[in-house]
């Protein structure tokens, strides 16, 4: 069965409304407002498909209500119903988003007429935009470089989730590409056509939050002019992208489970509920298993939105692919600033293979293009020696789990442990394994090397 049209008529005139939800027959489902305050409640509650809009009507008039909706739906289809001798209205309709114009007294198959020439307007740009957000993603979908056997897998895993309506968390640390991921979902799923909205919940007060997520209706708090909507509405039918969920203060948790499972949040200072239809995707770099025991995050919000988890690898743990990485933005950035600098040394790959990557595919990505700007490979070797590598992303070896070790003496044989372990898997790279090799270079026995690889149980992939 083919679903009804959703209208909603505005107009204090009862016959308009009535002549409309009695002539307009089967395929129309009509719902009625008596005035613009009305209309909107109505509009925020329903989200119709069109509206039928009059111009004139005491108290709040069509042109201000047109610009509300407008604000809370760009997208919204508009008729205004207008009386002889309102062309100064009819042009700011326009000017204002408006699709159509009818005229009073006005025949009820003739507003079909209307209705269905809009309607169809709709679908065809809604056509067009699914071509281009389809090239769009396809583009993109070819930006998340990487061929090692994490990245396959992060791969298919979003395009197994990427057309359902579960809920996905992307786990990983800073610059793994997290907003790629939550990007590529949206515009591989059919929600791809309607708003994809990013929030990041860290770093921004808690009230600010919250009015930003949920909006807030107008006298809510000082400086609360005019109602506002919140991100979810305008996300309304498309994707929501929160970041950093990991930050989010534990008393808007609550509102955002209510999000999850009942569709449904009050405005900051409102009391109705409003309805929308939200797909999420979020993302953290923290450590959530933390978080839950120390009650800073919810446990029913943690499962709920862990119902798919995608855990982006860290650069290091893919070093096979930072070739592929390499290549792609030195394309990027010679695109970019018109430079020809085509390829990098084996000898500065093999650096590049080698380092710790705290910033990962961001810090690379920054790195390669200072180098097509400067036309100069030789910051490579500068960049590692001055970025400090946090102790977690050279792998410790023998650190006591969780606590810190401040005995000096422990300390200092661990980090020689750890430089160790660093300059043999170095060597051993460069001499492609060959232990006899390795062993002449390090200075060091046969046999105290095939100890010490044992001991610190060094292997091919460097992990
Ligand atoms: N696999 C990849 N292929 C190509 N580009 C990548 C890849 N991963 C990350 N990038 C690039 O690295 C930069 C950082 O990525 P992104 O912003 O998605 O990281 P993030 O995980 O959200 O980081 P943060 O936690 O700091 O917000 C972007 O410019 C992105 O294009
Ligand atoms: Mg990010």
């Amino acid at each position: 069965m083919k679903e009804k049209v959703k209208l909603l008529v505005i107009d204090d005139d009862p016959t308009v409304s009535w002549l409309l939800s009695e002539g307009l027959g089967e395929g129309y489902e009509v719902l009625t407002a008596r005035d613009g305050n009305e209309g909107i409640k109505f509009f925020s509650q329903s989200r119709p498909d069109l509206i039928l809009l009059d111009i004139k009507m005491p108290g709040l008039n069509g042109i201000q209500v047109l610009e509300q909706i407008k604000e809370m739906d760009r997208l919204s289809e508009v008729i205004m119903l207008s009386g002889h001798g309102e062309t100064k209205n009819v042009v700011e309709s326009i000017r204002l988003g408006a699709s159509e114009f009818i005229n009073k007294p006005f025949d009820v198959k003739e507003v079909e007429i209307h209705i269905q020439k809009v309607l169809e307007k709709n679908k065809l740009k809604k056509e067009l935009d699914l071509l281009k957000s389809e090239l769009q993603a396809k583009s993109q979908y070819d930006k998340l470089i990487g061929e090692s056997s994490k990245m396959i897998e992060v791969k298919s895993l979003i395009e197994q989730v990427a057309d359902s309506e579960l809920t996905v968390l992307i786990r990983g640390e800073s610059g793994t590409g997290k907003e790629i991921v939550a990007r590529m979902i949206h515009s591989l799923s059919s929600r791809r056509n309607e708003p994809f909205i990013k929030q990041n919940c860290a770093a921004i007060p808690r009230e600010l939050l919250e009015a930003e997520l949920f909006g807030y209706e107008k006298g809510a708090f000082t400086g609360a002019h005019k109602t506002k909507p919140g991100r979810f509405e305008t996300a309304h039918k498309g994707t929501m992208f929160l970041d950093e969920i990991g930050d989010m203060p534990l008393e808007l948790q609550a509102k955002l489970l209510q999000v999850l499972e009942q569709h449904e949040f009050v405005r900051v200072g409102g009391i109705k509920n409003i309805q929308v239809d939200v797909r999420i995707v979020c993302a953290t770099n923290r450590d959530l298993e933390k978080a839950l025991e120390k009650q800073l995050i919810r446990d029913d919000l943690y499962y709920r939105l862990n119902e798919v988890t995608i855990n982006l690898p860290a650069l290091r743990e893919m070093r096979e692919d930072i070739p592929f990485l390499v290549d792609h933005f030195l394309k990027k950035y010679n695109l970019n600033y018109k430079k020809n600098y085509a390829q990098l040394s084996p000898k500065s790959i093999k650096l590049l293979q080698e380092f710790g990557w705290p910033g990962n595919v961001r810090q690379l990505e920054n790195l390669i293009k200072q180098i097509v700007v400067r036309e100069d490979e030789n910051i490579i070797a500068e960049t590692i020696r001055a970025t400090i590598v946090p102790s977690e992303t050279i792998e410790e070896f023998g650190a006591p789990a969780g606590e810190k070790e401040y005995s000096l003496k422990k300390r200092v044989a661990r980090s020689t442990a750890n430089q160790e372990k660093k300059l043999i898997l170095e060597v051993l790279n460069k001499t492609n394994w060959n232990r006899r090799k390795a062993s002449e270079l390090l200075e060091i026995s046969y046999r105290s090397l095939l100890y010490k690889i044992k001991e610190y149980r060094i292997n091919e992939t460097g992990e």
